[in-house]
């Protein structure tokens, strides 16, 4: 049996989205590899090639606002947990920890081995 590679996400933001207006039922697609730029909490199918793929959740009770985690470090997925405050130096470590730096360059989308992306 393959071993499963743990893959780690772009940082959206360090803060969650707050969404308003979703509706009981209602279906959403929440971006897991934080390259969304369109949209962002939700997918726009940015993550294309990169392993990760989008979360379905539907709405389940009335809330005027949704705390959508947009670091994509939360363990309560799609909502925030916090993890953002403590996601910068966690992130940042990985980041200058990562074997496959020297494939961080600018035509590199996602570096899944810990976050990188190239900023524009
Ligand atoms: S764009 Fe990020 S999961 Fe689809």
């Amino acid at each position: 049996m393959a071993e499963s590679k743990t893959l780690y996400p772009a940082v959206g933001s360090y803060g969650p989205c707050a969404v308003k207006g979703l509706k009981v039922g209602e279906t959403k697609k929440w971006c897991t590899c934080g390259l969304s730029s369109k949209k962002q909490p939700w997918c726009d199918g940015s993550h294309k090639g990169t392993g990760f793929k989008s979360m379905k959740f539907t709405v389940e009770k009335e809330q005027e606002v949704l705390y959508i985690c947009n670091c994509k470090q939360t363990k309560t997925p799609p909502y925030c947990d916090g993890s953002h405050t403590s996601a910068p130096e966690i992130v940042e470590k990985r980041k200058n920890a990562c074997a496959k730096k020297d494939g961080h360059v600018k035509d590199c989308k996602l570096c899944t081995n810990c976050g990188w992306v190239p900023d524009f």
